[in-house]
This record gives structure tokens, sequence and C-alpha cells, in this order.
């Protein structure tokens, strides 16, 4: 008989009742330190006073009025991102996977305006992820998340990671748009070189085609820039946002320039929650937080410390791990053992990590985890290492 939740997901026998900064309390008691922050979501981490606070507060006063009307929560969020980013203009969804809907409808909506309807092709990349919606699992492209959901949206071009060559030969005149992760985190954890990011955008102006960034999981200060693209020095049209932004609470973003934004008037695009009073509230207290550079230099510090300490994880236990990779607190441990059996070790020994693709076990901690809680993080992941090679 079917679960009465779809069974779509494999999940781990595990039932956290209570959060606290980086540890999640199981059912039973047992404490788990929590590397992954419901996947790059907890971005300071469970319960921070100063988003309980935020959303109770506004708990108290209004929860939703649809977007008929003015919000001025909506509009606070909107003005601050506009103040910290490259964007002129910003709409407000739910979810990742909803910021890609529409950061796809913005790019060829812009053509369609700009008397070029043919150019809707947008290019994309191997080991990429955009989430599970339809124009998502199309951009994405991998049979994994494409086989049996046909017709796929069609206008998606898939290029290999990083080559550039591929990528100047792919664009012609239909090509509407180039589409990435600066890091690709379901892919394994793989950061663009920034002179690749800004051979991209060099490319992008020269063709006049527009750049999409997916910041989606790397961004809010998850490298210890508020955005990932920032450390290339370059700026992108339109930009998704999710996760982080609400620090818990279902929020996402497309962050755009005025022109890239141009098509979108009036009846053109909606959503009945994306920025409600409760969801900006809360985002605008975790960017309140984050955008500080004090915050965003302590990130760096963090992350500096956590890559030490996994560069001697792999030193202690070279046949389980093999290489640190990413970018400040967003960071993958290519394992040799296999990954899932890493997760699964670092379950038994308390500790929380996320798989990924290409082997990887990713690291996406609270922003503000503490030195102690990184020492302990290295001890717990030493202890699941030793298991594997026990039983291996
Ligand atoms: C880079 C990236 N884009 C888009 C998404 C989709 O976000 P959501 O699951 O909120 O729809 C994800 C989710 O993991 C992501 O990592």
């Amino acid at each position: 008989m079917i679960p009465s939740v779809l069974p779509t997901y494999s999940r781990a026998p595990l039932t956290f009742v209570k959060g606290s900064g980086s540890w999640l309390i199981e059912a039973d008691g047992r404490r788990f330190l929590d590397l992954g922050a419901g996947i790059a979501v907890n971005a300071l981490g469970h319960a921070h006073p100063t988003l309980v606070a935020a959303l109770t507060d506004q708990a108290q006063e209004l929860w939703h009025v649809s977007n008929l009307y003015q919000i001025p929560q909506q509009q606070k969020l909107a003005d601050m991102l506009v103040d910290l980013t490259f964007a002129d203009t910003v709409f407000f969804t739910n979810s990742g996977t909803e910021s890609c809907e529409l950061a796809v409808k913005m790019a060829r909506k812009y053509w369609f305006e700009k008397d070029a309807p043919e150019r809707v092709e947008i290019i994309t990349f191997d080991g990429s992820f955009h989430g599970r919606s339809s124009a998502g699992i199309a951009a994405a492209g991998s049979e994994k998340m494409t086989k049996g959901f046909g017709p796929l949206l069609p206008g998606f071009v898939h290029l290999p990671w990083c080559d550039h060559e591929a990528l100047t030969a792919a664009i012609n005149d239909k090509t509407a748009a180039i589409l990435l992760e600066p890091v690709q985190g379901e892919g394994g954890i793989r950061p663009l070189p920034d002179q690749d990011l800004k051979a991209l955008r060099d490319l992008c102006d020269e063709q006049g085609i527009l750049l999409i960034l997916d910041e989606v999981q790397c961004g809010v200060g998850r490298t210890g820039k508020l955005f990932a693209h920032e450390w290339a020095g370059i700026e992108p049209d339109i930009m998704m946002v999710a996760k982080g932004i609400g620090g818990g609470f279902p929020l996402g973003a497309v962050l755009a320039t005025e022109n890239a934004a141009s098509g979108m008037t009036a009846g053109t695009h909606g959503s009945t929650y994306g920025g409600n009073p409760l969801g900006c509230a809360v985002g605008s207290a975790v960017l309140e937080t984050v955008a500080k550079p004090e915050f965003l230099a302590d990130v760096s510090r963090r992350a500096g410390t956590l890559r030490q300490s996994l560069e001697g994880l792999i030193a202690a236990h070279p046949d389980v791990f093999e290489e640190v990779r990413g970018s400040g607190l967003m960071l993958g441990l290519k394992c040799k053992a296999s990954n899932i059996d890493v997760v699964n070790a670092g379950y038994d020994n308390e500790v929380i990590t996320v798989p990924a693709a290409d082997n990887v076990i990713r690291l996406l901690p609270a922003l503000n985890i503490t030195e102690d809680d990184i020492a302990e993080a290295s001890k717990r992941l030493s202890a699941a290492a030793k298991q594997i090679e026990k039983t291996s």
C-alpha cells in the first residue's frame, strides 16, 4: 500500500524534534551536530532568537494578504536586496525552483519584447541542479531527473561544465541566456573558477545575451560574500535566490537588472504566497544579519578553520577521504569510500552531512557555527571515518 506521504524521498531513520544553533535533538534524545543545515537553508542555525522574534512578532500582526495589496515587509526586503546587490528589482517566490521558472520566463520575455522572439534557448551545464519543476528538470537535463516526465520544456542546450570552447560554439541567434550555479551544489560542490565566470560574463556581453546565475545554494553569505559571483567581480543580469534567504522559512527571490526585467510588466507573472509578510519579515532579519561585513568576514574565518580540519581528516583517513573542495562554508569532501556509507557512519556518530554527486559529502553548516562546534565536527567525522576503516 502506498504510504500516506508520497514516497519520493529516501529518508534516514531519524526524527528531529528540536533544534538550537548547529544542534538537532532526535526524538530519542540524541544530540546531532548539524553540518547540513537543511541543505544550506538554516543560514543562522536552528531557532535563532532574532529570526524567532521576527517570525512571531509578524505572526501576531498579519500573516497573509495577497499581492493584490501593498506589502511593506516585501518592499523593505526588496529595497535591501536592491541596495546590497547588482539588482534593480526583485520578485519573491517560495522556493528555488519557482525562482528558476521566473528566470526562464524573464529571459524569454526579454527577447520577445526586443523583437527577437526566436531567442528562446538557454544554455546550461552538466551536473547542474535547478529544482524539480518542469523548467528546473529541463534546465538540468540529467536522465535521473527527466526520465518519464516528457515531453520536457524545450529550449535548453546542455554543455559540459567549464568548457569555454563548447560554450562559444553553442551560442547562436536562438540563444537567450546562459544559466549556471557559480558553485554547483548537488553536482558535487564544483566551483566555477573566477576567471571562467569573468570570461562567461565577457562572452555574454560580446554576444548580447543574458547571464542568469543560480545562487539558490551558494548565495546569502554561504561563500563568505553575500553572493558567490562577487568573488569574480562580475554581475549577472538575473539571479535566482532561495534557501538561506528565508533561514528556514520557505522564501525565494529573483533579482534582476532593470534591462533584464523590462519584459515583466503587470500581469505577466504572479504568486499567491510569494513575498508574504511572514516570509519577508524573516528574510529581512536574515539579511540584516548576514549582509554585515563583519558577519561575512567571520564566515570566511570559520570556513578557513573548517577547511583546515577537513584537510587534516584527509591526511588521517586517506582511504576514506580524498579531496576537499568548495568555497566558504559550502564545502565538499570527495570520498574514496562510498559517500552514502560516510553519511550513514556520520549518523552513527551523531553528525549530519549531505551526499552529493561525484561521491562527495557536503558540509553546509550554519554560517554562524562556532569554533567549538567545528572542532567537534572534526572529531565526529574522524570517528565516522574510523568506523568505515574498521568495516572495510
Ligand atoms: C542550485 C539550486 N537551484 C535550485 C534548487 C531548487 O530549490 P527548491 O528545492 O527550493 O525548489 C536547489 C535546491 O537544492 C539548488 O541547490
